[in-house]
């Protein structure tokens, strides 16, 4: 393994909010290049090997305190952390609304001009898929509270850019997994290189301006256009139905697209407030 060098400084540093989740976890790994130091947040930090080039820092995104200390020198941001399923509206307010505005308040106030923020494609759940095919950003259309926070995250990413001239990518993720599932999945799927890829993007970005892109990689053939992800630089290579066809010998059975983009968040069975 090599060793830091006493007197080396860091050519960028990358702030990564909620890096122990489960993007977190599985894309870190991946981020590590020469000159780079990846400083990672979250409420606990794993029991992981110690790694030259990694900093883990135990901060809340409720502290702003704490994040300003945390984004001193930093070039970039990823803000992952937040509630990632359907909560108590008072829970999604605090953590995923105000969290995030802690987090764009932070950077602006150390001079991160450069963030991705985790939005969701539960932000535009109620869109039928058939509609999703235009290039032009869907409007907000959220299933739940925790759609609606993504909603908002990305109107909160849009004001940053416009007003304080930061580059600004609000990622609509779709179903990030190790390998693609079944179902709808296989049309949803985002794979841990290609969420890489993504943060790769928004870390280089510096236009000054407020996008939103999906979070998907190009599984053929297609419920998502790839064109606002390209224009930032953002090119996803993984296709969920050549993995599955590798993996099992077989295509898989490509979803149905008369179904709205929410999928179960949608339904009866996930009342909005609830918790599962
Ligand atoms: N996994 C997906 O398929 C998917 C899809 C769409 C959007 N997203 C979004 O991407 C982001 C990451 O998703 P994930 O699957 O890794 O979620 P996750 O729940 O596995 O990870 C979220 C992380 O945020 C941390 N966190 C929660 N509250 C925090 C706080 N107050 N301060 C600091 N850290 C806090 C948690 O400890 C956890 O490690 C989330 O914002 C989620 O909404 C994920």
């Amino acid at each position: 393994m090599p060793t830091m060098p006493t007197d080396w400084t860091p050519r960028e540093t990358v702030v990564i909010s909620g890096a122990a989740g489960r993007i977190g976890r599985s894309i870190v790994p991946l981020l590590r290049r020469p000159g780079r130091m990846l400083r990672l947040l979250d409420l606990e930090i794993p029991d992981a090997p110690r790694e030259d080039y990694v900093t883990w820092h135990r901060v809340s995104i409720e502290d702003p305190d704490g994040l300003t200390a945390a984004m001193r020198g930093a070039t970039a941001v990823v803000h992952l952390a937040g509630l990632a399923s359907e909560r108590p509206w008072r829970d999604i307010l605090r953590v995923n609304i105000d969290g995030t505005h802690n987090v764009l308040e932070a950077a602006r106030a150390n001079g991160v001009q450069r963030v991705l923020l985790a939005s969701s494609a539960h932000a535009v759940g109620f869109t039928p898929v058939s509609e999703a095919h235009s290039a032009t950003v869907l409007p907000p259309r959220p299933d739940t509270y925790y759609g609606m926070s993504k909603a908002a995250v990305e109107a909160l990413g849009s004001l940053y850019a416009d007003r304080f001239g930061m580059s600004i990518v609000s990622a609509r993720i779709c179903t990030f997994d190790e390998e693609p599932g079944d179902g709808r999945t296989i049309a949803l799927w985002l794979s841990p290189g290609d969420a890489a890829r993504l943060v790769e993007a928004a870390v280089a970005l510096d236009d000054g301006r407020h996008h939103v892109v999906w979070g998907v990689s190009d599984n053929a053939p297609r419920w998502l256009p790839l064109e606002a992800g390209h224009e930032i630089g953002y090119h996803p290579v993984d296709d969920a139905v050549s993995f599955r066809t590798r993996r099992d010998g077989v295509a898989p059975a490509w979803p149905d697209p008369e179904v709205l983009l929410g999928g179960s968040f949608t339904d009866a069975a996930h009342p909005v407030g609830g918790t599962w």
